[in-house]
């Protein structure tokens, strides 16, 4: 896809068929991670992948509570450094749009319990964890949600 239509096109999914999302394209999400700027260069992050049917179900269940992403094959769970959520939110949106681009769904999850997430998959206390995302192939195909226009949300001086 043209790089505007891959923006254009990415919505909220929170409908996904169970098919397996194949290691090669895994495997370019993951490179688009490594693309992205951080402050210094610090890359204050860590992306974990969760495939485990019964990690994910535990998350949902007991962290999250929202039915919509049992469906998704993965899970990933952004951590960071305290404070670094920033340079995390950058990252993660290399992913959502390189996860567009090969006809993937993703949403953005920032409703959840995180100490019960930090205790399920075992990263350190002191970690934040600052967003979920659902990804698999969309069984929806939602229209555009509405914006602001430009006038209110732009000003140029
Ligand atoms: C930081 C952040 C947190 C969000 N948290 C949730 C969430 O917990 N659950 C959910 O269903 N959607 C969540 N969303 C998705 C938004 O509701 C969605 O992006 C917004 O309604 C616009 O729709 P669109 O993404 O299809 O354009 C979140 C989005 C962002 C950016």
């Amino acid at each position: 896809m043209e790089f505007m239509e891959v923006i254009s096109k990415r919505r909220a999914i929170r409908k996904y068929k169970k098919d397996p999302i194949p290691d090669v394209i895994l495997q370019k999400l993951f490179y688009t991670l490594s693309l992205a700027p951080s402050g210094n260069n610090r890359q204050p992050y860590k992306f974990l992948f969760i495939k485990d049917e019964k990690l994910r179900r535990e998350i949902v269940q007991r962290a999250c509570h929202q039915e919509f992403l049992y469906d998704a094959p993965v899970i990933m769970v952004a951590c960071c450094e305290p404070g670094r959520s920033f340079d995390t939110a950058i990252a993660v949106d290399h992913l959502v749009l390189a996860a567009t681009n090969e006809g993937l769904g993703t949403c953005w999850v920032g409703w959840f319990e995180r100490d019960v997430v930090k205790e399920i998959l075992g990263i350190e206390p002191h970690m934040e964890v600052p967003i979920l995302i659902p990804i698999g192939y969309p069984d929806e195909s939602p229209s555009a949600r509405p914006r602001k226009s430009l006038d209110e949300l732009i000003e140029v001086i």
